[in-house]
């Protein structure tokens, strides 16, 4: 796996498939699809966001493993030697700033999965289905026990980036992707038998397309699909730099879109249906709580609830951990390169500064008013961060690298690069054709309407 000393390769392309995949399934897929689906109207949000997956984020991936195969270095690396003395390698910068900031609330969010493998294990909640939503609330509220639960996922994060265990990561990675695929299919079809369950499937796969009049609904979609490819920040420049030339980019690629999608997916077949099963569930207003809601209802009406219970939190904890690795592994391996830090103090800086702003995410959630309701903003600050490093930085950097490997590296070199090996690609032309013209129209003219909209 990865080595420090010399840069290694990948095992083997089931090694790469995997550690890729291991960073793109996470929060992002579990409770972040859904949330985006339930605030963004329901199946036309889906159309969205697949549109964007397969039209600007796919051939986004491409590029990103082809640059950092090419270049054999972390992100800024990679701009500054394909392109020397130019300003390029910024975008590698901002890809270091947006690691540190997803994970500030990123690591919010995998505490409170931390404390329900704890709540679903025991009676917390199950005994009364009908007061969960309070319970997460007040759970919530109690912003230092979300400090405390942060900065235990960091600590973890950093213990495992320190401690040379990361070639344990693509064993663990390998069981986890099986189970938590089996326990979302039982989940989903245990939501699909629960009354009330038809107007959920209806709400998530029947497009109402007077729903997209807003191109919020289209940056959230954006955001969402380079959030849940782990794209836009350089991490898959960090991992094509460890693939062999003789794994075909192309087929990687589609293995970790086709994981990827399918889990967020399944993600949604869950929460809709057993959300829709409880009298008066407003799939849009429950926020970040959605998932904390809905499954721990689902949870109470299976023999077994709360062993299936816990064991869904912590599988959803590990897909977590295996994410928090690579936002992590970013900045910090950036500051070795280029401070030549030692890894232990780059790890040790970086967490402490990422603990740092996370606290506000932590203390917003009605622990402290100004950062619960952040005035003039109507959100609250976790929200907030959420927004600006997913539904802008990450587009922007996924922007600056499709204008990067369209513009300045060109399709031609890439494509090289690509069918290296005589790996096969599958129309280099329509690629090209993405990369150059239609990532970035479509990412800018998204950006731009949003901006527009926000400071009207
Ligand atoms: N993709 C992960 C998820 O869905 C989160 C993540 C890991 C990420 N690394 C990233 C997001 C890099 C953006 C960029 O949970």
């Amino acid at each position: 796996m990865i080595q420090d000393v010399k840069r290694g390769t990948w095992g083997s392309r089931t090694g790469f498939i995997l550690a890729a995949s291991g960073s793109a399934v996470g929060l992002g897929n579990i409770w972040g699809f859904p949330t985006q689906v339930g605030q963004g109207g329901g199946a036309a949000f889906v159309i969205v966001y697949l549109v964007c997956v397969f039209f600007v984020c796919f051939p986004i991936l491409v590029a990103e493993l082809a640059l950092g195969r090419r270049t054999r270095s972390s992100p800024v690396g990679a701009f500054s030697s394909l392109s020397p003395g130019s300003s390029w390698w910024l975008v590698g910068a901002l890809g270091v700033l947006t690691g540190a900031g997803i994970l500030s609330f990123y690591c919010v969010i995998a505490g409170w999965t931390i404390a329900y493998i704890g709540f679903a294990s025991t009676s917390s909640f199950a005994n009364d289905p009908q007061s969960v939503g309070n319970f997460f609330q007040t759970f919530t509220n109690d912003g230092l026990t979300s400090m405390f639960l942060a900065l235990l996922v960091l600590s973890i994060t950093a213990g495992i980036l320190l401690g040379g265990v990361r070639s344990g990561i693509e064993r663990v990675t390998k069981a986890l992707m099986p189970s938590l695929l089996l326990l979302l299919v039982v989940l989903a079809i245990r939501a699909f038998t629960l009354p009330g369950s038809g107007a959920g499937l209806a709400y998530y796969l029947r497009p109402d397309f007077a729903m997209l009049t807003s191109i919020d609904v289209f940056n959230a979609a954006l955001g969402q699909a380079f959030f849940s490819l782990s794209l836009g920040m350089g991490t898959m420049i960090t991992y094509g730099s460890y693939l062999r030339k003789t794994d075909g980019i192309a087929s990687c690629a589609a293995w970790v879109v086709l994981i990827d999608t399918t889990i967020a997916l399944l993600a949604g077949l869950i929460i809709f249906p057993a959300g829709f099963s409880i009298p008066g569930f407003d799939p849009g207003s429950s926020g970040p709580g959605l998932i904390f809601e809905v499954l721990p209802r689902l949870f109470a009406t299976i023999p077994g609830g709360r062993l299936f219970g816990s064991a869904f939190f912590l599988l959803l904890t590990m897909a977590a951990l295996t994410s928090t690795i690579s936002l992590l592994e970013v900045p910090v391996s950036h500051l070795v390169d280029a401070l030549q830090w030692t890894r232990r103090k780059a790890v040790g800086i970086v967490t402490f500064f990422v603990f740092a702003l996370s606290i506000p995410s932590a203390l917003g959630n009605g622990y402290i008013d100004l950062l619960t309701n952040v005035p003039g903003l109507n959100d609250n600050f976790l929200n907030l961060m959420a927004t600006v490093w997913n539904n802008f930085a990450l587009p922007i950097g996924g922007l600056l690298i499709a204008i990067f490997v369209g513009w300045i590296w060109t399709p031609r070199q890439a494509l090289d690069e690509l069918t290296a090996h005589n790996a096969s690609f599958p129309l280099p032309g329509l690629w090209s054709i993405l990369i150059r013209w239609i990532c970035p129209a479509a990412i800018l003219s998204i950006i731009i309407a949003s901006l527009y909209g926000i400071l009207l």
